[in-house]
C-alpha cells in the first residue's frame, strides 16, 4: 500500500484535489452553473447554517454523483447496537470486563458495522445530547458496504488490528495508539487485516474539540498540528445494484442500495472533515513538585455540553511519562466523582492495577462509585523510594468520562460474558494502617 498522505491541522479550513483531477476545484466560488469536471457540488453541514464562526462547520464536495442518488434505506437487523438505556437494571458496582472476545474468522465473517456493540450509554438521541460506548470486535472488510451515522460523531481508538478506513474525503490508515474521530454524516468503509478489535466513543449532536489550556498558554496537550486530515482520493467505481449504504438514524440500523462506490468525492475543501492523530504526540503536562494534578491535565479531545467546564464526555490518555512528585503517593487517588470512568487499555499494564485490567477490556467506575489502586500497588506505592521513575512505558491506558450517567447494556453485562466477577475483590485486602497513638511511625513526612 502506497504512503497515504494528509493535511495537517485541527478544525482547519482546508481544500483538497485528486491530483488525477488538477483544478477540480470551483475558483471563487461553491456552486457554479457547472462544475469542473462536470462533477455535482454537494454541502455536508456539521454545524447549524448561523452557528457562530467559531464553531460553524461545513465542508463543500465535488463529486460524480450525489449522495442522494440511492434507494430507499429500508431498516436492518440491528445486532447489537442499542440506544436502550432500560435494557437492565442499573448497577452501580465497580466494573470490569476481560478483553472482549473477537469472532474468530473461520468460525463467523464479522465487519466493523456488524461488529458493533454497545456497552454503554446514556441521554436521548433525538434531542441531540448524550453519549455512548461502543466495542467492535471484527475480522473481515467491510467491502461493497459503507456507514454513516445521523446521530452523531464516532471517536474511534483501535486496540488491535489497523484500520483501512476510506471516507468521502481520502483514505486514512489508523494503527493502535492511533485515534481517529469520523464526524456526523461521513460515510466510511473500514478494511481490516486481522482479526481486529477497539473502542468508539460515539457523541450525540456535538463535536469533539481541543481543550482549553489556561495558564499552561499557548502549547501543550494535543498540539493542533499533529492532527492529520486525509486528501482527496476518488474512484470512479459502478457496483450495479450492489452497494450498501448503512446509517443509523434515531440509534437504529437501517440500509440503502446504489449502484456506485459513495467515495467518489474528486475534490473538497471545508472545515468539516474526518481526522486522526497519533497519541504518542501528546506533551504531557504533570506535577513537577508534590501531589497531582488531576487527570483533566490528560484531556485530548473534550465534547462540551452548554455547561461550562463540563464535558458530555471527554477523551483522556495517560501516556508513557516521568513521575517526579516528591513526598508524594505517586499512583491515581483514591476517589468518587460525579463524572462517570469509563477506562480502556490499548497497550501494556495500568499503572494502578497489574493484572486483571488487560489490554481490549476495559472498566466503568460509575457516579460517586468510589475506586482507586489495588491493595497491592497502594502497599507498594506507600514504601516505594520516590526517585524519578519512568511511567507507563509500553502502556497506553485511556478513559472516556461523562459527565451523564451511563447505563450498561445487556450486552456489557451478560451477553458479552466478560464481565470480572470479581473485580470488587482487589480492594478487599486494604486494611487499615491507623496509629491513634502516633502521628508519623514511618514516614519522612
Ligand atoms: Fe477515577
Amino acid at each position: 500500500m502506497a504512503e497515504l498522505k494528509y493535511i495537517s491541522g485541527f478544525g482547519n479550513e482546508c481544500a483538497s484535489e485528486d491530483p488525477r483531477c488538477p483544478g477540480a476545484l470551483p475558483e471563487g466560488q461553491n456552486n457554479p452553473q457547472v462544475c469542473p469536471y462536470n462533477l455535482y457540488a454537494e454541502q455536508l453541514s456539521g454545524s447549524a447554517f448561523t452557528c457562530p464562526r467559531s464553531t460553524n462547520k461545513r465542508s463543500w464536495l465535488y463529486r460524480i454523483l450525489p449522495s442522494v442518488s440511492h434507494k430507499p434505506f429500508e431498516s436492518i437487523d440491528q445486532g447489537h447496537v442499542t440506544h436502550n438505556w432500560d435494557e437492565v437494571d442499573p448497577d452501580p458496582n465497580q466494573l470490569r470486563w476481560k478483553p472482549f472476545e473477537i469472532p474468530k474468522t473461520s468460525q463467523k465473517k464479522v465487519d466493523f458495522v456488524s461488529g458493533l456493540h454497545t456497552l454503554c450509554g446514556a441521554g436521548d438521541i433525538k434531542s441531540n445530547n448524550g453519549l455512548a460506548i461502543h466495542i467492535f470486535l471484527c475480522n473481515t472488510s467491510m467491502g461493497n458496504r459503507c456507514f454513516y451515522n445521523s446521530d452523531g460523531d464516532f471517536l474511534i481508538v483501535p486496540q488491535k488490528g489497523k484500520l483501512l478506513i476510506y471516507t468521502e474525503f481520502g483514505k486514512m490508515l489508523v494503527q493502535p495508539n492511533e485515534i481517529c474521530v469520523i464526524q456526523r454524516g461521513m460515510r466510511f468503509s473500514i478494511d481490516v487485516f486481522e482479526e481486529t478489535r477497539g473502542y468508539i466513543l460515539e457523541v450525540y449532536g456535538v463535536h469533539f474539540e481541543l481543550p482549553d489550556l489556561g495558564p499552561i498558554g499557548a502549547n501543550g496537550l494535543a498540539n493542533p498540528r499533529d492532527f492529520l486530515i486525509p486528501v482527496a482520493w476518488y474512484e470512479d467505481r459502478q457496483v450495479p445494484g450492489g452497494y450498501t449504504v448503512i446509517n443509523k438514524y434515531q440509534g437504529k440500523l437501517f440500509a440503502a442500495k446504489q449502484d456506485v462506490s459513495p467515495f467518489n468525492v474528486v475534490a473538497w475543501h471545508g472545515n468539516y472533515t474526518p481526522y486522526k492523530y497519533n497519541l504518542e504526540n501528546f506533551m504531557v503536562i504533570n506535577s513537577v513538585g508534590f501531589d497531582h494534578a488531576d487527570p483533566s491535565i490528560f484531556t485530548v479531545l473534550t465534547a462540551k455540553s452548554v455547561r461550562p467546564g463540563v464535558a458530555v464526555a471527554d477523551f483522556v490518555i495517560f501516556p508513557p511519562r516521568w513521575g517526579v512528585a516528591d513526598k508524594t503517593f505517586r499512583p491515581p487517588y483514591y476517589h468518587r466523582n460525579c463524572m462517570s470512568e469509563f477506562m480502556g487499555l490499548i497497550k501494556g499494564h495500568y499503572e494502578a492495577k497489574q493484572g486483571g485490567f488487560l489490554p481490549g477490556g476495559g472498566s466503568l467506575h460509575s457516579s460517586m462509585t468510589p475506586h482507586g489502586p489495588d491493595a497491592d500497588c497502594f502497599e507498594k506505592a506507600s514504601k516505594a523510594k520516590l526517585a524519578p521513575e519512568r511511567i507507563a512505558d509500553g502502556t497506553m491506558a485511556f478513559m472516556f468520562e461523562s459527565s451523564l450517567s451511563m447505563a450498561v447494556t445487556k450486552w456489557g453485562l451478560k451477553t458479552s460474558n466478560c464481565l470480572d466477577e470479581n473485580y470488587y475483590k482487589c480492594w478487599e485486602p486494604l486494611k487499615s494502617h491507623f496509629t491513634p497513638n502516633s502521628r508519623n511511625p514511618a514516614g519522612p513526612n
